[in-house]
């Protein structure tokens, strides 16, 4: 992987969109400041300059179907929860790509694919990783690798850590291998718990079987005994 370091851009990933011609596939672009980063659902992310990984990967023609693009979350999850646990850190992951560690969160990604047909012809893979900031003077229920491990880490070498577990991971990007990683690590998996189903307004009582190979979330209704499927935003934790 090619790994360009900026001092500070508006957006790693509005910077990958904007030249995305130019970057070949595997070019990563990592920024110690956003100014303008941005999360999902049109909301900003904020990081503290210098103090976390913020960075975005280009992937071309990896001969993934669009409506398989669940795995690109599915791989870009498993290789955060993978880079954690490498410092001893314990996460889950919350539907479809938040990283949480003791019910708090430590990584975002924002995955914006471009398609070709009915294949995936470029992917920007957003991430954040919080890793050196003690204080989310923003945020009321975030963390970072430091407050779990009490110990600071060099940024450039954090990145080359991923990378390297990323690079491992992406041949078996189509694998049932890289598909079960993803889905025994999933936040609330055989635990009963309480949703707010979106589009019917109603809360419920359920357990998170799983996510289909779609990508959407199987959760077993137990007030009406039946299998539930949800797409992004169309279902709410309540915690
Ligand atoms: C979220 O949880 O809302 C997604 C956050 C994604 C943040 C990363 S930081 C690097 C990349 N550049 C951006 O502007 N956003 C993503």
């Amino acid at each position: 992987m090619n790994v360009n370091w900026f001092d500070s851009l508006d957006s790693t990933n509005s910077e990958a969109l904007r030249h995305l011609a130019d970057y070949p596939s595997g070019t990563v672009l990592a920024a110690r400041e956003q100014t303008a980063g941005r999360g999902q659902r049109g909301n900003s992310w904020f990081s503290e300059p210098g103090r976390n990984l913020t960075f975005s990967i280009v992937l071309k023609h990896v001969g993934l179907k669009a409506a398989d693009s669940i795995r690109l979350n599915a791989l870009t999850s498993v290789a955060v929860a993978s880079f954690l646990e490498r410092y001893g850190v314990n996460p889950v992951i919350k539907w479809p790509n938040d990283i949480y560690v003791g019910g708090r969160k430590i990584c975002g990604m924002l995955i914006e694919n471009s398609l070709e047909g009915a294949l995936v012809g470029a992917s920007v893979m957003g991430i954040g990783i919080n890793i050196n900031q003690r204080e989310f003077p923003q945020l009321a229920n975030a963390t970072s690798l430091v407050l779990c491990t009490g110990k600071e880490e060099p940024l450039e070498q954090a990145l080359e850590v991923f990378l390297d577990i990323f690079e491992r991971l992406l041949p078996a990007l189509d694998s049932a291998a890289l598909w079960d990683s993803y889905s025994q690590r999933l936040y609330r998996l055989g635990v009963q718990a309480r949703y707010h189903d979106l589009l019917r307004d109603v809360e419920f009582s359920g357990v998170v079987e799983g996510v289909d190979p779609d990508g959407r979330l199987r959760i077993r209704d137990l007030s009406a005994s039946c299998i539930r499927l949800y797409r992004f935003k169309e279902v709410g934790y309540i915690l």
